[in-house]
């Protein structure tokens, strides 16, 4: 499959070379024209600088894309390469895109002399993402367009972008300047002479951020994580704080890690007014279908014996069956306020897989990181759900091998791993099953402070999850992807992609 990734449907090879013998034209429909471009500069980045003589009289190859393809859904591409025309067909313009990575992956293998053959193509999954913690450290907009353009080159569609947290609030909205004036630096406290470190993402980073994405025809999902982790929201409004008369608690972004108790006040209407408002700000910055809440790791201690909070779950009724206050409930109803301001905004709320626990509208997508069997039992209950299995599957902070000198956090997920990943676990009822959208990777980053560390942990992971989220089951097979992935790490070698090399399993 000459180092695709991830695996096409079906592959057929014919006789006879395609030699391209300069950078090729495009012959294409004019609302095609931005996936063109993008498909080009993929094309010049993996010919080689100076064309061997021996290719420099081959007759001129055009890239003809059709807007002709009936079959397969938007994504879905069929590709023909022939001695001396190059034909790309597709249903909408995403499928441009993805034909091109395709072609960008063959020119990398092969340079000016391409087999000819033909492809055809489409997707498994609708969801095939991954997440950046923007928020444990701070990487620049270019760091994440690469990581974009990675991203399609390997066919993924939903970029999962980690914004708040504990340790930094990295989204600076005009109408709320307060948020990042006092939640994008924290103290780094690891020399001497300690120093505010950090970042935060303008209005107008946002949108390099989103129309770089669209024009791979990635997704953009931010995530705001409201209740919990929410030390450096506090830092600007510490009065969201479960406070008593006495308590003059001030907070900072945290520069420690781990899950702390700067929770909001779930019986303040004032929490609820200014989650309200970030969403609102949000949704004028995103214009995809969906807006993720948080929602994971709630201490709620504090709210048993809140004033407010507690007179939130008297006056909602939100008790257990034995009639005392069940802050499990109140969690459930406060995210449920949250899920109908971002309704009203005419968006789709996401929320970690706790949402289930107390119960949510089966408006809320799932994001099962617990594991799969939280995934499975959201999709049974009738949740549509995107499966990122922190064990051995989708989390990109993990080693790749047990060993001391590799870097990583919390667990061990070999390449072998990450390829195992299916979003379907076995005995899924067929209505559950249908739930399941697909899946992502997670890169949360404790301990990666620089984009080059990033993309250690990141890949050939990534690319293997790719193939998981991409490719049919009957064609995924970890042999043949360990050794496509020969020629494939050429490919991210062209592309200076900083690769763990070492062994898969
Ligand atoms: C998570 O890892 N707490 C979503
Ligand atoms: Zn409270």
């Amino acid at each position: 499959m000459y180092g695709l990734i991830p695996a096409p449907v079906s592959v057929e090879v014919s006789e006879g070379h395609c030699l391209i013998g300069c950078l090729p034209g495009f012959g294409y429909e004019k609302q095609f024209e931005p996936e063109v471009s993008v498909v080009a500069s993929w094309l010049a980045q993996q010919l080689p600088k100076t064309i061997p003589e021996e290719y420099r009289q081959a007759d001129i190859i055009s890239i003809n894309v059709y807007n002709d393809l009936v079959k397969g859904g938007t994504e879905a591409y069929k590709l023909f390469i022939r001695p001396t025309v190059i034909e790309i067909h597709v249903a909408s313009a995403a499928g441009v895109v993805r034909a091109g990575a395709t072609l960008a992956q063959l020119v990398s293998a092969h340079g000016c002399r391409l087999p000819c053959l033909s492809i055809e193509d489409q997707p498994r999954y609708s969801w095939r993402g991954f997440m950046l913690d923007t928020v444990r450290n701070f990487f620049s907009v270019d760091f994440i367009l690469r990581q974009l353009d990675l991203a399609a080159l390997h066919k993924l569609n939903m970029f999962h972008w980690h914004l708040s947290d504990d340790q930094a609030w990295r989204l600076d909205l005009e109408e709320m300047p307060e948020l990042a004036a006092h939640g994008a630096q924290r103290l780094d406290r690891r020399f001497n002479v300690v120093k505010w470190k950090g970042g935060s993402y303008s209005a107008a980073d946002v949108r390099r951020v989103v129309e770089f994405a669209a024009s791979r025809h990635i997704s953009v999902i931010p995530e705001i994580d409201v209740p919990g982790h929410s030390s450096a929201l506090l830092a600007s409004h510490p009065e969201l704080w479960c406070r008593s008369a006495h308590d003059d608690r001030h907070f900072l972004p945290e520069d420690r890690y781990g899950i702390f108790d700067a929770v909001l006040c779930a019986g303040r209407d004032e929490s609820l007014n200014l989650v309200g408002r970030v969403f609102s700000g949000l949704s004028g910055l995103f214009p995809g279908k969906y807006l993720h809440a948080g929602g994971d790791e709630v201490p709620k201690e504090q709210w048993l014996v809140c004033e407010h909070c507690r007179a939130r779950m008297r006056d909602e009724g939100l008790q257990d069956k034995h009639g005392n206050f069940d802050p499990e409930r109140l969690q459930a109803w406060f995210m449920e306020q949250v899920q109908v301001g971002i309704n009203g905004l005419g968006r789709t709320m996401v929320g970690w897989d706790e949402l289930v626990d107390g119960g949510c509208s089966r408006d809320v997508l799932i994001m099962a990181w617990r594991s799969t069997g939280h995934g499975a039992k959201a999709a049974e209950l009738g949740y549509k759900v995107v499966m990122c299995p922190q064990n051995k599957a989708c989390y990109l902070d993990h080693k790749h091998l047990d060993l001391e000198e590799e870097p990583g956090q919390l667990g061990i997920c070999t390449v072998r791993d990450a390829y195992a990943f299916d979003p379907h676990p076995e005995g899924l009822s067929a209505a559950a099953a249908a739930n399941i959208l697909g899946g992502q990777a997670n890169l949360w980053t404790e301990l990666v402070y620089f984009g080059k560390q990033a993309e250690y942990m990141l890949y050939p992971r990534l690319s293997a999850i790719a193939e998981a989220l991409w490719s049919p089951k009957a064609v995924r097979d970890f042999a043949s992807f360990a050794s496509r992935l020969e020629l494939h790490g050429r490919f991210l070698d062209r592309l200076q992609v900083n690769r763990y090399r070492g062994p898969l399993e």
